[in-house]
């Protein structure tokens, strides 16, 4: 994103958000009893710590982020836990041998990347044959809020994919990525996320500011942007507010 819109504060609301799906991405890499297992673009650290706890003493789990706070407070929390680590660095180049790690996992971050496909290549390279690879991603071209402005709302979702996100249409792209660099097994699963409140879009989509600032930017029309905004309050303040957006998993083993 060219102006990052996510912070620790954003990213701990989300997860409270994201626990079911979260749990579910970390079972694939339960078999896992030895070496090095990376959560790259690890943020705050909090995948990293309960990857450490269902893999147990003899993994070591390894996030890997290129912002020094998220880092920082990746190992404020983990101080207790002793078979964690965290490394400042790009996601590429990895600094990892060729065929050194036993699984990866990356979550809400080749959306930001603006060279995925040299990403994947990379994480390829490290990633040791028959090993897990699981990536988490938002479909952004997915985020719908079901009012009549339908227009604004495709100009807005627009402004997520085409302005505000790096690589906004990654969850489309996924399996391609995949394909590309000869992973194998590889499946997809589609989970909806819903919610009946505005509060909670904004937490998650931070949605209102991004009417506001494609209105700003041009995207859409100061009135349109008002009355958009306006149709949400009003189905929030009625109860019939409905928001939903899919979030992907492609997994696979190299
Ligand atoms: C939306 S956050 C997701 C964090 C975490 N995966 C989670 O689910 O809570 C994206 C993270 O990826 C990191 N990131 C983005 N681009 C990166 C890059 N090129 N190299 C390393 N980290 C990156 C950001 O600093 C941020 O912590």
């Amino acid at each position: 994103m060219a102006n990052k819109h996510y912070d620790i504060n954003y990213l701990q609301n989300s997860r409270r958000l994201l626990l079911n799906l979260k749990e579910h991405s970390y079972t694939f890499f339960q078999k896992i009893n030895s070496g090095t297992i990376i959560d790259l673009g690890c943020g705050a650290g909090n995948d990293v710590i309960e990857l450490a706890k269902i893999t147990g003493k003899d993994v070591k789990v390894i996030g890997i982020d290129h912002d020094p706070v998220m880092l920082q407070q990746a190992k404020e929390q983990s101080k207790e836990v002793s078979n964690v680590d965290f490394i400042l660095s790009e996601a590429y180049p990895l600094p990892f041998g060729d065929e050194t790690i036993s699984g990866l996992r990356t979550e809400r971050v080749i959306q930001h990347l603006t060279n995925p496909e040299q990403v994947i290549g990379e994480v390829s390279r490290i990633l040791k044959k028959d090993c897990p690879l699981v990536i988490i991603e938002t479909d952004w071209s997915s985020l719908s809020f079901y009012t009549k402005f339908v227009d604004v709302q495709k100009k807005v979702n627009a402004y997520y994919t085409d302005v505000k996100i790096n690589n906004g249409f990654a969850a489309a792209k996924l399996v391609s990525y995949l394909q590309q660099n000869n992973f194998r097994n590889i499946q997809f699963e589609i989970h909806p996320f819903v919610t009946d409140n505005l509060k909670t879009a904004n937490e998650l989509f931070k949605i209102e500011q991004m009417i506001t600032e494609a209105a700003e930017k041009g995207h859409i029309r100061e009135e349109d942007g008002r009355a958009f905004t306006d149709a949400l309050q009003k189905a929030d303040d009625g109860h019939y507010f409905a928001c939903s957006v899919n979030l992907v998993i492609a997994s696979c083993i190299k």
